[in-house]
């Protein structure tokens, strides 16, 4: 038998002993031991719960604990998660987590550790909730270079984006609606704003091409400028908008960003709406492959952390290779690169056309039925930094959305 802490009785923390208790036998078999939960550390009491007889208050307990192996993080937030952590893998036991704060802001020096004391820092959970797309990175493709990871992997952004699509309305009236369901969070800025996404893809671009990505370095535009006319414009044009995290590797450098794109239906994540994630990946023998799921929520996220679990389980006392390494991989300026846009300005397309193809060169009118008193152009392929300084002293601009095609 290997025993577990878990540390934070919230959504996800609770899912993990609803998951190691529903599948227990089918797990213990997989696991080749029994996993047992010894402790539960919460703040808060929880009088009747099942847990009660486990709860404990102070971290110490737990550390001091040789005969916990395996801890889970599931806490949120950079602190105490990463003071816990750490001092969890210097003690020399394992760590599983769904922290994406923490894996991005301190995952590079967590990996070490963990490895210098030949135990696991796991953290499937991080990105796209139970899609098991690390796993994937780390072990399925490791023969392939992957040279673009794109993903739609913040589920409170894509169902604001789905319902204004599906319904016609407003981002405030959609955001509000995702509350009511409880899908976004009371304070949702870091899900609008894109930061939960930025942080996602950092993950993600540091496991697939192998050296650490700094979140802070990636741009980041989030969907509140995102309006019910802009949705119009879309559908006109036969697209979606999305909130795409994305990052390349070419022969010239590493490219990440996030920010609100135009799909067609020739694009694998047209199809991926309401709460889903999804994330694509090229690799350069594999070609494309795409994995889609439940990207939030309690379950699903649980069930990835339990899977991080059995596998310490699997391998108490030797380090599962993985993860990047500790070298930095700079990213180019997100200037250099390059995108097609859609521009929506105030006046009559015959009247601003001149202006915009003087500015951006190419410029096809766009009409979007039930718009009035504005029209909107297709640029050609513009370099960002170029854009931006041309688009700041637009007279009557209204929105401007990069279109993928
Ligand atoms: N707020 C996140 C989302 C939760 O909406 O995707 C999962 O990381």
């Amino acid at each position: 038998m290997i025993k577990a802490a878990i540390l934070g009785y919230g959504t996800v923390g609770s899912g993990v002993v609803e998951v190691l208790r529903t599948n227990k036998n089918q797990i213990t078999k997989k696991a080749g031991t029994e996993i047992e939960v010894s402790y539960v550390l919460d703040l808060r009491d929880f009088p009747g719960d099942p847990v009660e007889s486990i709860l404990v208050h102070d971290f110490d307990v737990i550390l001091q604990d040789p005969d916990v192996r395996i801890v889970v993080e599931t806490m949120g937030g950079v602190d105490p998660a990463y003071t816990f952590t750490k001092q969890a893998l210097l003690a020399g036991k394992n760590v599983c987590t769904s922290n994406k704060e923490l894996v991005a802001q301190h995952g590079t020096e967590l990996l070490q550790i963990a490895e210098e004391k030949q135990v696991n820092y796991l953290f499937e959970a991080s990105c796209g909730g139970g899609i098991p797309i690390i796993r994937v990175l780390n072990e399925a493709l490791t023969a392939d270079r992957i040279e673009e990871v794109t993903g739609i992997l913040n589920g409170t952004t894509n169902y604001i984006l789905s319902k204004m699509t599906e319904e016609g309305s407003e981002f405030s009236d959609a955001l509000k609606e995702a509350q009511d369901k409880g899908y976004a969070e009371r304070n949702p800025e870091a899900d609008v704003e894109g930061h939960d996404a930025c942080r996602k893809i950092a993950i993600l671009s540091s496991v697939a091409y192998g050296k650490y990505v700094d979140y802070r370095d990636v741009s980041t535009e989030g969907i509140a400028g995102i309006s019910a006319v802009d949705i119009k414009y879309a559908k006109a044009l036969g697209a979606r908008i999305k909130l795409l995290a994305s990052s390349c590797l070419t022969d010239k450098g590493c490219t990440a960003r996030v920010c609100p794109v135009m799909i067609r239906p020739d694009s694998p994540l047209y199809a991926v709406n309401d709460v889903f994630n999804a994330v694509f990946v090229h690799g350069n023998m594999l070609g494309d492959a795409m994995l889609y799921g439940n990207g939030a929520g309690s379950l699903p996220t649980a069930s990835a952390v339990a899977a991080d679990v059995v596998a310490c389980a699997m391998h108490p006392a030797e380090h599962i290779r993985g993860g990047w390494l500790a070298d930095q991989l700079e990213l180019m300026p997100a200037g250099e690169a390059e995108s097609r846009f859609l521009v929506r300005v105030s006046g009559q397309p015959e009247e601003r056309l001149p202006e915009i193809r003087a500015l951006f060169g190419e410029a096809e009118p766009v009409t979007a039925p039930g718009v009035t008193g504005e029209c909107a152009f297709l640029t050609g392929i513009v370099q960002e930094a170029v854009f931006a300084g041309k688009y700041k002293d637009l007279a009557g601009a209204k929105n401007r959305i990069r279109v993928m095609w």
